[in-house]
């Protein structure tokens, strides 16, 4: 890592996105709880993207932001299924005006380039939901590499085994290097861009996993609020492994022109009704066609 941050010093790299490549063997055990052929104990080939949230290329990689993993499984018979995933385990709105509300209170102001300190501090006493996400991203220094961060699920979804039972589900991917996070001394030395160019020479060098785990929810257990995560001793089993083995930058990569819509699921999956995760889907369409249109 540190390496690898020394030689970027000063390359002026500037993208915000990288895509990546591998496969992804989900285990049978998982099969009790879901038709989806991605528990088959098969390797299924994976296209994913590493992004940095807010999208600006003005946000640093030392940015107390969620980072994000992307991925598309290309399963037989040419279906797809997305998990798009961010590092932290709860979201900051609970629906998705508290999240517009968010956007406005931290835009900058075009006169001190920072969002407006008032406007902040109204928002947080007036948007409680928005709290854990603050709390863990500041307890939580940002990750040293992609491959040393944890991505979770955030919404709960539902699992649907072949007798029609349905599991309410979270999951998280760990990875097998470890969660390693910067130090505040790190924090202040290290270069603003470095995220990409080291998960390229961290692929280069071989490959990089992570073991996926799923939480099995109990009734009751919240399903339509990611900003409340559910209580620690829930069951947690070990669904499988992904190993990413090459990174690109993202312009010409394979990932460019995929819309990680994280409503795209094959059978056995289907989505919560929480209001965030079902209005991602027509915001990542309409973002998608201005960055593909360049409008
Ligand atoms: C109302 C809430 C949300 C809105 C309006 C929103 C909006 C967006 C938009 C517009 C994009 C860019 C899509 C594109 O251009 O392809 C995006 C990307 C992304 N969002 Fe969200 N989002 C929301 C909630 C969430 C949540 C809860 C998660 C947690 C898992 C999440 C994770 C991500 C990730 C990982 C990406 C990058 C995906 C990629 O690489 O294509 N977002 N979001």
């Amino acid at each position: 890592m540190r390496g690898s941050l020394a030689l970027l010093q000063g390359k002026g790299v500037t993208t915000l996105t990288v895509c990546v490549a591998g496969s992804f063997t989900g285990d049978r055990a998982v099969r009790a709880y879901t038709t989806s052929p991605l528990f088959t104990g098969k390797p299924i080939p994976v296209i994913g993207r590493f992004s940095l949230a807010g999208g600006s290329l003005k946000i640093p990689d030392t940015a107390r932001n969620p980072r994000g993993l992307a991925l598309e499984f290309e399963l037989p018979k040419n279906n797809i299924h997305h998990f798009t995933m961010l590092n932290v385990p709860v979201f900051g709105a609970a629906t998705p005006s508290s999240f517009y509300d968010g956007v406005i209170a931290n835009t900058p102001d075009p006169a001190t380039g920072k969002p407006d300190p008032e406007k902040v501090s109204s928002y947080k006493a007036s948007h409680p939901d928005a709290q854990a996400l603050g709390e863990y991203l500041a307890k939580n220094n940002p990750v040293s590499s992609y491959a040393n961060s944890d991505f979770f699920s955030v919404h709960t979804f539902k699992f649907i085994n072949k007798n029609n039972k349905t599991t309410l589900v979270k999951w998280r991917f760990i990875p097998h290097d470890g969660v390693k996070r910067l130090s505040d001394d790190e924090l202040k030395a290290t270069p603003t861009r470095f995220l990409d160019q080291d998960i390229m020479a961290r692929t280069q060098a071989g490959p990089v996993r992570w073991n996926m785990v799923l939480v099995i929810g109990e009734p009751g257990d919240e399903q339509n609020n990611s900003t409340v995560y559910w209580p620690s001793n829930r069951e947690e089993i070990k669904a499988g492994i992904l190993t990413l083995s090459s990174a690109s930058l993202q312009q010409g990569g394979a990932c460019e022109k995929i819309n990680f819509d994280p409503l795209v699921m094959a059978q056995g999956v289907a989505p919560s009704n929480d209001p965030v995760l079902l209005f991602r889907s027509p915001a990542y369409a309409d973002s998608y066609a201005k960055r593909i249109t360049g409008h």
